[in-house]
């Protein structure tokens, strides 16, 4: 996994999943861009990886705002002298946002707002990154897709439809990027522990059933955790990946390579 002196930027960075990336890609050497809407959480994380001796900063951006996404990858390429890592992380689901999770109750607004952070922001920063990408030895782009992005789920309507999103994003700029030489992967992960998980099961009538039921589902019965993400990233971006493109790849505990729970083999979780 060498990602030594890349240079990354990471959408939604201040938490979970891109919080936990640009940790791990510092530690091996990376020069890291965080980027997020929440800013003193972003600048706290960015913060923190100096102290432990890292190449990090911090820039705010809406991934839903073409001018603030402009000016993420502009910084990002005078800080570090180009962008090799485009890391499309940025990403919430409707549970975050309120009730509306079911399709009486749904506004057509909260349906947009969730495709125009998940779908559009990938786009928005793809399309200002890639210029910088172009100039880059080891350029990719890695998007964050879902098991949501293969299947159906209950009150997952905005979410999976902007997940299959991604999905297809990812292969059809892997397809048009492939002339200029970057490649373009997404990792799809079941149940993983982050806030944006912790709210949808708090939200459930019977929390601990819930997550329960989450992590039996995958045949290692457990929820995923944002470091088990954070490392497959960081081999999608190394120089050891550089025949991985276009792929959608699967970091799920084994959940979607059966139809169960694992009480049904007789294993406790
Ligand atoms: N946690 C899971 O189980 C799971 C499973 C599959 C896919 N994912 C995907 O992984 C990615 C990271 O999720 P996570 O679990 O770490 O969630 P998280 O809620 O911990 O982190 C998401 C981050 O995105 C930021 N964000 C939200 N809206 C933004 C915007 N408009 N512009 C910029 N940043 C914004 C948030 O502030 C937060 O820091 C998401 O795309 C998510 O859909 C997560």
């Amino acid at each position: 996994m060498n990602v030594r002196d890349l240079r990354f930027v990471i959408t939604g960075a201040a938490h979970g999943i891109g919080a936990e990336t640009a940790r791990v890609a510092a530690a091996a050497g990376a020069r890291v861009m965080l980027s997020d809407v929440d800013d003193a959480r972003g600048e706290a994380t960015a913060e923190a990886i100096r102290q432990a001796g890292g190449d990090a900063q911090f820039c705010p951006c809406d991934v839903t705002d073409e001018d603030q996404v402009r000016a993420l990858m502009e910084r990002t390429a005078e800080a570090f002298g180009g962008i090799d890592v485009l890391h499309n992380n940025a990403g919430t689901h409707e549970s975050m946002i309120g009730e509306e999770v079911t399709l009486d109750t749904m506004s057509r607004a909260t349906f947009e707002r969730i495709l125009g952070i998940n779908l559009v922001g990938c786009f928005l920063c793809a399309k200002y990154a890639v210029p910088h990408l172009r100039k880059s030895d080891y350029p990719s782009i890695i998007n964050a897709g879902s098991t949501a992005s293969f299947l159906g789920f209950p009150q997952n309507l905005a979410y999976g439809a902007s997940k299959g999103g991604v999905a297809i994003l990812t292969k059809s700029l892997a397809v048009d990027l492939a002339p200029d030489g970057i490649r373009v992967n997404a990792y799809c992960p079941a149940a993983v522990e982050t806030n944006m998980v912790t709210k949808f099961v708090d939200a459930s009538p019977n929390p601990e059933a819930l997550k329960n039921m989450m992590a039996r589902s995958h045949l290692v019965p457990r929820l995923g955790a944002p470091a088990d993400v954070a490392h497959l990233v960081c081999f999608l971006a190394s120089r050891e990946s550089s025949f991985v493109n276009g792929v959608l790849w699967l970091i799920d505990g084994g959940s979607l390579a059966w139809r169960g729970t694992t009480d049904v083999l007789g294993m406790e979780s």
